[in-house]
């Protein structure tokens, strides 16, 4: 029982939405306008997650999981996300994927804000917007429901400040609790094979401290943690609960969705990673010989 080592976590935020709604224009400036300990020269994004900072708390954003990652991670047994801002635009509305990303939301239990876009738009209808949501069970609470809507523009960046108070507002209600004083357990966010460094896993800390040097073990690959950089490319020697970093010195590239342990000893990691790969190939054997 560790209940007296929980401590609050920073919420852990995918922003969701359809084909060119804004998501990447909204992250943008959440990022320039909030990111602390910029790097000279500007922000050069390392890694596909990062942390921002508002009125001294921290809020995690995924940057990679647009919903189809979402929907593998979650098929894959990942669940990382605590809020999912669900972005729509305002001259456009309710479309195809605006309903994929309510229905992945709710099937995983994520709470969703939603983020009116392109406000400054002489076609926006943000109450035309308002209105069709009410068809997927999504109320805004000025009409009775219990669904945050907040109108902005990743242009102007009107409603930006509201969205991000919100944001922290449902995280409160969640009461996000983890242990850092134990042994890391998170999840690969992104993983790939970089020519210099080897694999390169992109982690998301979910309980725990991920430190350098530690063993770990996801999926089918297993090492020790050799290197690990935060989300404005530092070095770091160490990364709690919530905090995404990228890891370097994995045997094999884990794969988007692994469940990432750090473990007491290599051997334990190395067997974990060797049965799972028989495993694997067991059940490839079995496909191919149908
Ligand atoms: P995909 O990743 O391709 O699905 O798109 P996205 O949702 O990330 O949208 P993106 O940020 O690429 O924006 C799409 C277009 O909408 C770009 O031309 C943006 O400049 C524009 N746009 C985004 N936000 C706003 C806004 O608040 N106001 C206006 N007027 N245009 C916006
Ligand atoms: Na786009
Ligand atoms: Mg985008």
């Amino acid at each position: 029982d560790d209940s007296k080592d929980l401590e609050n976590r920073p919420p852990v935020v995918t922003i969701m939405g359809h084909v060119d709604h804004g998501k990447t224009s909204l992250l943008d400036v959440i990022r320039s306008t909030h990111v602390t300990d910029q790097e000279s020269g500007g922000i050069t994004q390392h890694i596909g997650a990062y942390m921002v900072n508002v009125h001294g708390q921290a809020i995690t954003f995924l940057d990679t999981p647009g919903h189809e990652a979402f929907t593998a991670m979650r098929a894959r047994g990942a669940q990382v996300t605590d809020i999912a801002i669900l972005v729509v635009a305002a001259d456009d509305g309710v479309m195809p994927q605006t309903i994929e990303a309510i229905n992945h939301s709710k099937a995983a239990e994520v709470p969703i804000i939603v983020a009116i876009n392109k406000i400054d738009k002489p076609g926006a209808n943000p109450e035309k917007v308002m209105q069709e949501l009410t068809e997927y069970g999504l109320v805004c609470e000025d009409w009775g429901g219990d669904t945050v809507m907040v109108p902005v523009s990743a242009h102007t960046k009107e409603g930006l400040d509201k969205l991000l108070e919100m944001v922290l507002l449902v995280a409160e209600m969640q009461e996000l609790r983890a242990n850092a004083n134990r042994m890391a357990k998170g999840s690969i966010i992104e993983a790939k094979l970089d020519k210099g460094r080897g694999p390169v896993a992109t982690v998301l800390v979910q309980n725990g401290t991920l430190k350098v040097g530690d063993t770990i073990v996801a999926g089918t690959a297993y090492g020790r943690v050799r290197a690990m950089l935060n989300d404005k490319g530092r070095r770091v020697d160490e990364a709690g609960p919530s905090v995404p970093v990228e890891v370097l010195g994995f045997s094999e590239v884990p794969e988007a969705g692994d469940v990432l342990y750090a473990v007491e000893d290599d051997k334990l990691s190395r067997q974990v990673a060797e049965e799972r790969r028989n495993k694997q190939k067991i059940q490839q054997m079995k496909v191919m010989s149908k």
